[in-house]
Order: structure tokens, then sequence, then C-alpha cells
């Protein structure tokens, strides 16, 4: 960077809050309004720090499995949705649960059903251990391979080749998903595919307008989670489309000065469960540093929302 150069923020738009996040964590928040504390919740309702902390104070309570939960208590499910078994484990308990999945993972649950139901084997796209990839997987355990990356094309084994379809977590790179496929698809050419995208929307809009800014950017900033996969991912994005650098950050106290040094154009983002709270602390943080200049660069608008579940609507209705 010249000395003379002029130094701006280019914010991206959309980012943050996708329509799954907002309903799962209003959903968290309705149910101890509604119900009192304490309300358990299976995992964290979604990958972020701030929020998860934010509903303890509130009177949630995160535990990793169901049978954590004392008998007779009321247990959400996070976003990343679960397998069959859990809401068995739920029942067993003696569990009321109010079931937070995003209705876009439904939507790959649904798949995995109907395929296994046709007989398929099923490949399904995904980072091993991820929450989602566990409940997807459970829908037909005995039929689902996981494919995690490119690399794991070649030891997959199936049944029938000519009855192989691709399903995939929904917050994965878009490219490197299409990569994976073509791969796929080398190797099985009869791979059917799934009838719609599983990638989901937020994802798809988060990545593609970071790409823009970061093929003009020297650092990207991405407020999320470490373990929250799409975040994660637009780090890689932005990294693969130009940016010089690229960090992922959870709060504006992380970032590192020292990576300002002979900077002039910064992106910043936000990942799909992430509070717009977040990102203006670190347009804050930046203006104090001499980045006040922020420019939004837009690709679309999202409007899509989802109605809360509906064991949930159920209750708050009969109190209206
Ligand atoms: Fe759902 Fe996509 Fe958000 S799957 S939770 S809309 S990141």
């Amino acid at each position: 960077m010249s000395a003379t150069a002029a130094r701006r923020v280019l914010l991206a738009a959309p980012r943050g809050y996708c329509a799954g996040v907002d309903r799962a964590v209003i959903t968290v928040e309705k149910a101890l309004e509604q119900y009192g504390s304490p309300i358990y919740v299976r995992k964290e309702i979604v990958h972020n720090k701030y929020v998860v902390q934010t509903l303890e104070k509130k009177g949630a309570i995160f535990v990793d499995e169901t049978e954590e939960v004392p008998e007779g208590n009321i247990v959400v499910f996070s976003a990343h949705g679960v397998a069959p078994s859990v809401h068995d484990e739920a029942k067993a308990g003696k569990l009321a649960t109010i079931d937070a999945t995003c209705p876009l993972v439904t939507k790959v649950h649904k798949e995995a059903l109907r395929f296994a139901e046709e007989d398929y084997d099923i490949l399904l796209i995904g980072h091993e251990g991820h929450e989602e990839v566990i409940g997807t997987m459970g829908e037909a355990p005995e039929r689902t391979h996981l494919v995690d990356g490119a690399e794991d094309v070649a030891k997959v084994q199936v049944r029938d080749e000519s009855k192989v379809v691709w399903l995939s977590q929904t917050t994965l790179s878009v490219d490197e998903t299409m990569q994976t496929v073509d791969a796929l698809k080398q190797r099985f050419p009869l791979l059917t595919s799934p009838p719609s995208d599983d990638i989901c929307y937020a994802t798809q809009n988060r990545q593609v307008i970071i790409k823009q800014i970061a093929a003009e950017a020297d650092l990207v900033v991405v407020v999320g989670s470490k373990n929250s996969s799409n975040s994660v991912r637009l780090v890689e994005v932005s990294l693969e489309a130009g940016a010089k650098d690229a960090h992922l950050v959870d709060f504006a106290d992380e970032i590192d000065e020292a990576w300002l040094e002979g900077v002039a154009t910064i992106g910043v983002t936000s990942g799909a469960s992430v509070p717009e709270i977040l990102v203006q602390g670190v347009l804050e943080w930046l203006a104090e540093r001499g980045f006040g200049d922020v420019q939004t660069v837009t690709s679309v608008e999202e409007h899509l929302q989802f109605s809360l579940p509906k064991e949930l609507r159920r209750d708050l209705r009969t109190e209206v």
C-alpha cells in the first residue's frame, strides 16, 4: 500500500443471521418466557459463543447429550438437527422436546430418508463429526457414506453403482463441494443428484458476496466462532478469491493490530450464526484505527423467515 492509499472497509451484505439461526435463537428465548428457566438445549443452539453465553444468562442450560437432562424437563434440539435416535432417547427420558432444527436441514433429512427407502446408497458430502452430519447420517446409517472432501472419493464402497445419490451438509463451500461432486461423477457415472441444492441459500449468499469483496481486499475479517462451519468456509473462500489475508474472530478484541500493517482495504463479513452487534463492535474497533469509511457491498436481499417450531407455537397460541 502506498502511504497515501485511502483506508476503507467493504462490508458484506448479506451477512450474519440466517432464517434458521434467527428461528432457533427466538425459539429458546420464547421457551424461556413461556415455560420459565431452566430450558435445556442439546448442543449449542447455533455455533456462536456470544449467543450461547447470552442465552445461558437468561436461564438456558446447554448439555451435550439428552440423557443429561433430568426427567420431565424441556429440551430444545439445536438448529443443526438430530438423528431420530435422539428423539427416541428424549421420549425414553420423559422429556418434552422442542425441535429447532433448521427447516433446510430437515429437508436434507427427508431426502436421505426417501433415497434410503428407494434403496439408494447415499454419499453425504460433509465434515466428519459435525453435528449436522451426525444428525443426517442418523436417518439411514446403514445406507449413508460420509465423503469428507474429494480425497475420500476413492475410498467409497457402494452396493450398486447404478443406485447412488449425493447429498450434502448445508454449510459447505459451494466450489469445493462441486469439485467433490465432479470427482464422484467420475467414479460413479450414474450418480443421482439431489432434487435441489442442499447448500443453503444463506451459505451461498454469504460466499458470493465475500468472494467479490475479497478480490479487492488486503485483509478480510470474518466474525464467527471456530466451530461454525459456514464461518470457517468464509475465511477459506476469501483467501481463494484473492484476499491477501483473512481471519476469523469471535470478538473485535481478537483482531491483531499487526494484521492492519500495510492494509488499505478490509473486507468484513459474518457467519450465519453471528448477531449484528458483534460486527458493529468490529467496525468500531476498525474505525478507531483509521478505517471509518465503511462501504456496504450488497449482492442480494434476503427476506426468508421461518415460523417457530409447532410445539412452541401451539403453547404460545394457547396463552393468547
Ligand atoms: Fe439453516 Fe442455512 Fe442457516 S441450513 S440454519 S439457513 S446456515
